[in-house]
């Protein structure tokens, strides 16, 4: 049984699946390189603990047992313990393996060292470990505590005991498990690179705008949010990264081409929901309008 827990990275994602390994019992640290990511996941794990507890979801004891469960901490070294680590860093190759070799001096040999990537090689971020075996990508979905599926990628280097003990793990935590060979977008990014591309498309093209083309795909397609809506909410800047990822991945595949759109959103700041605006603007009280 996993019990302690490293997360590296205090942003959406490692923040989300905090609260996750707590909710399911374990003992969590959580490490980012900034003091107010801390911070951030700290206050914004206090809103959503109190309004579990006003919806009756949880009582007060669970809500003070999950935070108590979570520790914030400043240094790598802080996860030494941890049976599992996840990291949810940056979308960058270079920076992940520099992460991972130094995580692995302070862990044991035991530990398994896990990637949330999006879209990077898991043999790739493998290779930069001395124990290249006990790294394996568990990719959750955004809003962590909220979205059931979870994809486990087995890197070729990884052991069948990663990968049973981390499958196990995932499902301990209430979550559905989709197991999928070690290529870019794995499976539910690569379907939905087409998704966005081919509605950034239809834009370009001067079809439809933003909000049509979202109101299309939601009463008519029956999806829970739009193209535009979903990019927002993902964040422009990751979103974009993934793209730009696995066209270069697949071998410049016009399949999955990134849109110039998407990527001056990027570059200007219009990341969507996190920055307060994006293809819509979000007013302080999260109202959104079309910009
Ligand atoms: P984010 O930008 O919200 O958070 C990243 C955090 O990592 C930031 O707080 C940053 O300070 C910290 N960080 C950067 N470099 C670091 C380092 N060297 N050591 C420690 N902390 C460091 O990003 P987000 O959205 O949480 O994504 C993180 C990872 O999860 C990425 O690999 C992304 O592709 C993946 N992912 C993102 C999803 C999404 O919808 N946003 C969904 C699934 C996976």
């Amino acid at each position: 049984m996993i019990k302690k827990v490293g997360i590296i990275g205090a942003g959406t994602m490692g923040a989300g699946i905090a609260q996750v390994a707590a909710t399911a019992g374990c003992v969590v640290k959580i490490y980012d390189t900034k003091t107010a990511a801390l911070e951030k996941a700290k206050s914004d794990l206090e809103k959503i603990m109190h309004r579990l507890v006003e919806k009756g979801k949880i009582d007060s004891e669970e809500k003070q047992r999950i935070q108590t469960n979570i520790k914030y901490v400043n240094s790598l070294k802080e996860l030494k313990d941890s049976d599992l680590t996840i990291e949810a860093i940056v979308e960058n190759l270079d920076i992940k393996k520099n992460v991972f070799s130094t995580l692995e001096k302070f862990v044991s040999d035991d530990c398994i060292i896990a990637s949330n990537t999006s879209s990077l090689s898991i043999a790739s971020i493998a290779s930069s470990l001395q124990k290249p075996e006990r790294c394996i990508g568990i990719h959750f979905f955004n809003p962590a505590p909220l979205m059931k599926l979870v994809e486990v990628i087995p890197s070729i280097q990884t052991s069948e005991e990663t990968l049973n003990f981390s499958v196990e793990t995932i499902k301990d935590w209430g979550k559905t498990v989709a197991v999928a060979k070690d290529t870019p977008g794995f499976i539910v990014n690569r379907v939905a690179r087409p998704f966005y591309g081919e509605a950034l498309r239809i834009y370009e093209e001067g079809i439809a705008s933003f909000s049509e083309i979202d109101k299309a795909m939601k009463e008519i397609g029956g999806f829970r949010m739009g193209p535009f809506e979903l990019m927002d909410f993902i964040g422009n800047d990751v979103n974009y990264t993934v793209t730009e990822t696995v066209f270069e991945a697949f071998y410049f595949d016009p399949r999955y081409k990134p849109s110039f759109t998407q990527k001056r959103f990027a570059e200007a700041g219009y990341l969507g929901r996190k920055s307060g605006k994006g293809y819509y603007d979000y007013s302080e009280n999260g109202q959104m309008s079309v910009r």
